[in-house]
């Protein structure tokens, strides 16, 4: 199968690592369950996936994280109790969810890193352009999702696509950071020359970082089967993105939109506030 053409329809989440930042809240229970309001991260981001077109979830867990699963599946028992009454519609989003979509999983035996876990998923996804959502990056906008503009950025280019956002200079030791070209005279479309893993500022190329929102191409699995472990001892995707990119094949896209970095502390507590407030509004 060539790879041009080709309709994504599965997005990859890569939900098995520790979450030590949240311990002990994630001692037994996976970051990505922990909610924002009344949602699981993870649940909002299969919200975005399907909102850009893609149905098919393929999630990359690891021990303890059984509630993932769980979660997107029907629970009888919870469901009987409170069948006719009125807290009945509050199963309605995620039942509807669960209607829409197919969840497949694997585990993440050991935690190498990011690139090990989206290549722990080449078994789910097969050889086809696929999308990569990390749920602790909550997304929204008000127009169409980070992930449905990806898509469209991808179907114009035909290559990678990685997200990315301006941060404060003094941050880059937080993000993989790119370096590129503006491309077809666009405001916020780049063809990526350099990316470099967390670098400190005085070492970063620009302050334009990767936030966790991926489209790529299924070349992606032989590169990443190749790639040693970089910054951390970890198996790091930058590193395999960066081959790509030296190909002339990966894009950068500015998004439109708001993340917030639900995998630290002051970043959960904004999203909450945010959500909150919209909701009160
Ligand atoms: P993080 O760097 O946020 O690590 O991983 P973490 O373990 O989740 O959290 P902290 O830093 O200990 O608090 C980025 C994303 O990559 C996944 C994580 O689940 C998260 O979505 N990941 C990371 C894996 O799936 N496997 C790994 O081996 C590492």
């Amino acid at each position: 199968m060539g790879e041009k053409n080709l309709r994504i329809r599965k997005c990859l989440f890569p939900a098995a690592g520790y979450g030590t930042r949240f311990l002990p809240a994630t001692k037994a229970t996976p970051k990505e369950m922990l909610p924002v309001l009344t949602k699981p991260l993870i649940q909002y981001g299969v919200e975005e996936a399907l909102e850009a077109g893609l149905n098919t979830m393929a999630i990359i867990t690891g021990r303890g994280k059984r509630a993932i699963e769980d979660h997107f599946d029907i629970s009888y028992e919870l469901e009987q109790q409170i069948k006719g009454t009125s807290k009945e519609p509050l199963l309605d989003e995620i039942r509807s969810l669960i209607d829409q979509c197919t969840f497949s999983y694997t585990r993440q035996v050991e935690m190498k890193g990011l690139g090990h876990a989206i290549l722990t998923g080449e078994t789910l996804i097969g050889n086809e352009p696929f999308a990569v959502v990390l749920a602790d990056d909550l997304c929204t906008n008000g127009n169409d999702g980070v992930l449905k503009q990806m898509i469209d950025v991808y179907e114009k280019y035909q290559c990678s696509v990685v997200a990315i956002e301006e941060v404060p200079m003094d941050q880059t030791y937080k993000y993989g950071v790119i370096a590129g070209k503006l491309v077809d005279n666009t405001e916020n479309i780049y063809r990526v020359t350099n990316m470099v893993e967390k670098p400190d500022p005085k070492d970063a190329p620009t302050n334009m970082a990767i936030i966790g929102r991926y489209i790529l191409t299924p070349d992606i699995f032989d590169i990443l089967r190749e790639t040693k472990p970089g910054k951390n001892g970890e198996i790091q995707v930058t590193d395999a993105i960066l081959k790509q990119a030296k190909n002339g094949k990966v894009i950068a896209y500015k998004f439109d939109g708001q993340r917030f970095d639900c995998g630290s502390i002051d970043g959960f507590v904004e999203a909450t506030n945010y959500f909150y407030n919209r909701v009160e509004a």
